[in-house]
């Protein structure tokens, strides 16, 4: 049963440019348990997808459209009701730790504060568990250093804590918006593999957002692709892996190093990232695309099924119209 169902989510923001179109009408749905990996370039719209659904956009924002979670529709949702389903049911883990982290605060007072404000914990109970959280993410003798500050930890290690502080309410949902990117090559293994054991441990639906394709394959089972604010293609992520249909994927995928493919040259994709508040009217790749048609420029493609099952979906009237005259 779907747990999060976005229909039609739209953030634009009012600047005195004009108004930015940072996410179009994107429509998604996560099952219970289920990883969603989003991925795409630099200001593409991931994170202002999942900061809409969390009521976290900026205040220039306009909303429309609608996530249902749990059955509950959280966009407009009275901000006393969100702040109960934020951190109790969905939690959220950024990128970079030590600007979510208070460093005037214990790991212990920071952990031991969701519990207590959220689950009516007393002190010694939200410790406690603090401590078995702590050691669930693998940090060596937490019993002691649940009393260190933040700084006193190395990024991983705060990571760690980041993610211990996230599941203290065993939410339904996490979102881990790019929860690697700061970290060194191995570090980022290490907290991959963490997040998909913590996962299965405790039954929840993951988002991972990441400009990096290769870091969905191991951790998630479904994949959306970004482009310009848009949903590109929708697919399982081992179809995606083994036939990637839109020619921005295909781009992403010969811009990956890739261990199961004997080593080629990585391809760069040529051109820039559109202007959000200037967005052509056909497709936004169309520009830097080497299969474009006429109709390209002039509308925007929506996702369709290129499969009966209705699970590999692609924005793109190149990739229609050939799938279509096969
Ligand atoms: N308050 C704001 N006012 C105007 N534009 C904004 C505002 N906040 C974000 N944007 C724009 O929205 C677009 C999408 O941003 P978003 O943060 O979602 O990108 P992203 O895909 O997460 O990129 P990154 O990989 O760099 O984190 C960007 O062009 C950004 O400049
Ligand atoms: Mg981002």
């Amino acid at each position: 049963m779907s747990l999060l169902v976005a229909k039609d989510l739209e953030v634009k923001f009012k600047t005195n440019d004009g108004l930015v179109s940072a996410v179009n009408k994107i429509s998604f749905s996560l099952n219970q348990g289920e990883t969603l990996g989003i991925v795409g370039e630099s200001g593409s719209g991931k994170s202002q997808t999942v900061l809409a659904l969390m009521g976290l956009s900026a205040s220039n924002a306009v909303i429309s459209g609608s996530v249902k979670f749990d059955k509950e529709e959280l966009i407009g949702m009275p901000i006393a009701a969100l702040n109960k389903v934020r951190g109790d049911k969905i939690s959220m883990i950024f990128q970079d730790p030590m600007t979510s982290l208070n460093p005037y605060l214990t790991v212990e007072n920071q952990l031991s504060e969701t519990l207590i404000t959220h689950r009516n914990c007393s002190k010694a109970e939200a410790r406690r568990k603090a401590i078995e959280m702590l050691d669930a993410v693998h940090i060596p003798d937490a019993k002691n250093r649940i009393k260190l500050y933040p700084h006193e930890f190395s990024g991983g290690m705060r990571q760690r804590v980041m993610i211990a502080m996230a599941l203290m309410c065993r939410p339904k949902l996490l979102i881990a918006d790019e929860p690697t990117t700061a970290l060194d090559v191995t570090v980022q293994a290490q907290i991959l593999k963490l997040l998909k054991e913590l996962q299965n441990e405790f039954k929840m639906a993951t988002i991972l957002i990441t400009h990096d394709i290769g870091v969905v394959a191991g951790a998630c089972d479904r994949v959306m692709v970004m482009y310009g604010g848009s949903a590109v293609e929708s697919a399982a992520v081992d179809d995606l892996f083994i036939y990637s249909h839109h020619p921005y994927t295909k781009g992403l995928m010969a811009a990956t190093p890739r261990v199961d493919i004997p080593s080629t040259r990585l391809q760069a994709i040529p051109g820039e990232p559109p202007d959000l508040s200037n967005l052509p009217r056909g497709c936004a790749f169309a520009p830097r695309c080497a299969f474009t048609l006429t109709t390209c420029a002039m509308q925007k493609p929506t996702l369709k099924n290129l499969d009966k099952e209705n699970t590999h979906l692609v924005a793109c009237f190149y990739t229609q119209q050939r799938l279509e005259t096969v």
